[in-house]
Parts: C-alpha cells; sequence; structure tokens
C-alpha cells in the first residue's frame, strides 16, 4: 500500500487504452490530494493494481487495508508517476567506447568511425571473446542501473555478435536477465545490426535469414531461448530496403514482432516499408520523411525517438512536431549502447522536451504507455490503473514534472521505484 501521495498520474486510468495517438498524448490524467486527503494505490497479491483514488475512499472500500498490507509506504507530500519504460537498448556487450567519443567531438561522424574499423566492430570483437558470465554481470549491473533511474521495463537487443554463435551468447544472457532480474525485459534479435568484417550485405542478410534465425528459432522451440523482437540497421551502407524487408518478413514468419531502425542517417524511407509490414515499432526516425509519416499514423506503428543519439552525433532531430500532428504514437528510448552512453530515462525525457520539443505530458506518455505498447506490453504495463502491474516511481517534489525539470539528477529526486508492488 502507497498511501498520502499529493500527485498520482494515471496516464489514463482506463484499462482499455493501449497507446496514445498524435495530439491525445498532450494531457495526462492526475490525481490530485484534497486537502490532507492524499492518494493511495493498493497493490495486490500478485502485484497488481487493486485500486487507485484519494485516502478516504481506499478507507471505506477497504477498511482494513492499512492493517492487513504486507508493506505501507508514506508518500505524504510526493508525486508518483507509472514506472519508465526504455523501448531501445543495446545493454549487452564489454568494452566501452570512450576513445571514439573524443574522436566524434573532435569531428568524425558516426559512420566514419564505423566505416574506420570502429563503431559496432569494435565492440563486436569484444562482445564475441567475453564468456556468456562476464557479458552476464556488465549487463545486469546496467540493468540495476536504469532501475534505479526509474525504468520498470525495458528493450534489450543483440547485435554484437552478428555470427550465431555470439547472437545466441548474447540472446541467452538476456535470456537469463527474464528470469532472474526483477525488470520486465522485451528481447530483440539484431543479428542484421551491422555487416560483419569482410562480409558483404547480401552475404550476412543470407546468414542471418537462413543460419542465425532458424538456430534461434530451434532454441525458442525446444524453451530455451524466448525472443520477442525482429530488428534490422535499415541504413545506407548497413541493410539496404529490400534486404531489411527480407529480414524483418522472416522474424515475423518466427513469429516475432518487427521493430526496427530506420531512417536515422539518411532518407530510405525505412518507415513507409515498417509501415507496410505492419511493423509494431520503427526508431530512430531523424530522416523520416512525410510519406513515412503518413504511413506510420495509418498502420498505428510506433515511432520510438531516441534523443540522447541525435545530441550526441549532432544529427537533424526527427521531426516529432509533424509525427504527432500526423496523429503518429511516439515513444522513447535511451538509446543506451557505447555510442550514446545513457540509461536514465528521466534524462531522456529532459532531452525530448528540449532538443524535440515534446511537453512534458508528451514525454511522459512516450517513456511510459507508448513505449510498453512498442513493445507489446501495455496490457499490463505503462499506465496507473486497476489491474496492471504496479511499476511506479516515487518522486520527492511536490509536482511530477520535477522528473524532467531537475536533469541529470534523478538519484536526488526518485524516492523509489516500485516493481510489481515491491520495493525494487
Ligand atoms: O541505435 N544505429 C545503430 N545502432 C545503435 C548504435 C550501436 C552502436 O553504435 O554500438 C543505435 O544508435
Ligand atoms: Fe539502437
Amino acid at each position: 500500500l502507497v498511501k498520502g501521495a499529493k500527485q498520482v498520474v494515471t496516464v489514463r486510468n482506463d484499462e482499455n487504452v493501449r497507446v496514445l495517438r498524435g495530439k491525445e498524448m498532450q494531457h495526462v490524467d492526475i490525481i490530485n490530494a484534497k486537502g490532507k486527503d492524499g492518494v493511495s494505490i493498493l497493490v495486490d497479491s500478485n502485484g497488481r493494481i487493486e485500486f487507485i483514488g484519494l485516502d478516504s475512499e481506499r478507507v471505506s472500500k477497504y477498511p482494513r487495508s492499512e492493517d492487513e498490507a504486507e508493506q505501507v509506504i508514506e508518500a505524504e507530500g510526493k508525486c508518483i508517476v507509472p514506472g519508465l519504460v526504455d523501448a531501445h537498448t543495446h545493454p549487452v556487450w564489454v568494452g566501452d567506447r570512450v576513445h571514439e567519443f573524443a574522436m566524434k567531438l573532435a569531428g568524425a561522424s558516426y559512420m566514419e568511425v564505423h566505416e574506420a574499423g570502429g563503431g559496432i566492430h569494435f565492440t563486436v570483437e569484444n562482445t564475441r571473446k567475453a564468456s556468456q558470465d562476464e557479458l552476464y554481470v556488465s549487463f545486469s549491473k546496467r540493468l540495476y542501473d536504469m532501475m534505479s533511474a526509474g525504468t520498470t521495463c525495458v528493450e534489450c537487443k543483440s547485435g554484437y555478435g552478428l555470427d550465431t554463435e555470439t547472437e545466441i551468447k548474447m540472446l541467452k544472457v538476456i535470456e537469463t536477465a527474464k528470469r532472474e532480474h526483477p525488470l520486465t525485459i522485451s528481447s530483440t534479435f539484431c543479428g542484421a545490426h551491422a555487416i560483419p568484417k569482410g562480409s558483404t550485405a547480401e552475404k550476412a542478410t543470407e546468414d542471418v535469414i537462413n543460419n542465425q534465425l532458424p538456430a534461434i528459432k530451434r532454441l525458442m522451440k525446444e524453451g530455451q531461448l524466448h525472443v520477442d523482437n525482429i530488428d534490422v540497421f535499415c541504413e545506407k551502407g548497413v541493410f539496404d530496403l529490400e534486404q531489411s524487408r527480407a529480414i524483418l518478413e522472416a522474424g515475423k514468419a518466427a513469429g516475432l514482432q518487427i521493430n526496427f531502425h530506420g531512417d536515422e542517417l539518411h532518407p530510405l524511407n525505412g518507415a513507409k516499408m515498417g509501415a507496410e509490414l505492419g511493423a509494431l515499432a520503427i526508431s530512430h526516425l531523424e530522416e523520416i520523411s512525410e510519406e513515412g509519416i503518413a504511413a506510420m499514423a495509418s498502420s498505428g506503428s510506433v515511432g520510438v525517438v531516441l534523443p540522447t543519439t541525435a545530441y550526441i552525433l549532432r544529427l537533424r532531430p526527427p521531426p516529432v512536431r509533424r509525427m504527432l500532428e500526423a496523429g503518429v504514437a511516439v515513444a522513447l528510448g535511451s538509446d543506451f549502447n557505447p555510442n550514446a552512453y545513457c540509461m536514465a530515462m528521466p534524462t531522456v525525457m529532459h532531452l525530448a522536451c528540449v532538443l524535440l520539443r515534446m511537453t512534458m505530458p508528451e514525454s511522459l506518455i512516450a517513456a511510459t504507455l507508448n513505449a510498453a505498447s512498442a513493445l507489446g506490453l501495455s496490457k499490463d504495463y505503462g499506465s496507473l490503473s486497476r489491474g496492471k502491474y504496479a511499476d511506479l516511481v516515487i518522486i520527492d517534489a511536490p509536482r511530477w514534472e520535477h522528473l524532467i525539470y531537475q536533469f541529470g539528477c534523478h538519484d536526488k529526486i526518485i524516492d523509489y521505484v516500485i516493481k510489481k508492488g515491491h520495493i525494487a
């Protein structure tokens, strides 16, 4: 039981809302304390929200709730928002790329570093050499760090193997965390993250479709892996539109949800292609076309925007206001990876407001309900409503917006992260 809160942001207190699109994202629903009558959230034994409303209402409906609760959290004067959902991360790797940060600051572009054998290639070399246990140790620490910054659900990609053996090693690392870590994880096969050194796009496409994916499918059948999404880096000089389409279709046929990198550095019309395939989500979209925006608005594919990457690579930011005007559902992700080393969603939300010109309510919805929707999880996660899991962030501030406003210091402002009703 959490009681006495000053403000609880429910996003929308309606179990049937799975995603908000365009203008619908302008408002969040807030339950405010009435004088001394604060707001309560009562959690059932399965970790789901049983009641959300004023303390007085809770006492009259559940008179013994305070005595019977396993734990009572006093939230007087504090605000509560839904647990944050990070819709896009690359968190399984060893070997950071701090040396490349200096190169990029000195003017090298992302692709220049990549083509010189660094970037993803550097991380692939190191990740191939690492053992599963070694990868798990750093991955698990990152998951705890994400959680302490308010994240309660996260998408995690493979993609630093680019061969069957290492891709499976990475997916197994993620699988272990799915079983052992409190965070809710959506896992993504991203064997088509780059073209392995010495290979070609044609050969790599073939390898992903004919070797990597079938091997993963077998492990899924045997119950050794539970992979949720298929991804590809659809980009000029990486996988072109047709190669990307073939990889995504093969993944879809294997039962995976389509969720991929499109229109980041060059306008390839990846968004339009993804919308045609019924993609659940498409990420980046800095270079999305008007046609792509219209296609995503009509397919309902969620646009996952990644302000850390646009910021660090000094890219033109994605046209989020145009996307919202057209009725696209926008979500946020940290894109945590050795290029964009940020795992704090409150910082991502701040950047979304300043760089992408999103309002604070829009960025909250993008980092909760819509991010859950990008992963197909919004039935159970992403907003505070009866029946959904009690994933919440308790903020020590008089208004919820402080979570975004006070940037770069989430540890000072977040009091508790609650995962399925338990203090994380
Ligand atoms: O989303 N664009 C491709 N993939 C990642 C970067 C991965 C890396 O550089 O290691 C991204 O930004
Ligand atoms: Fe990415």
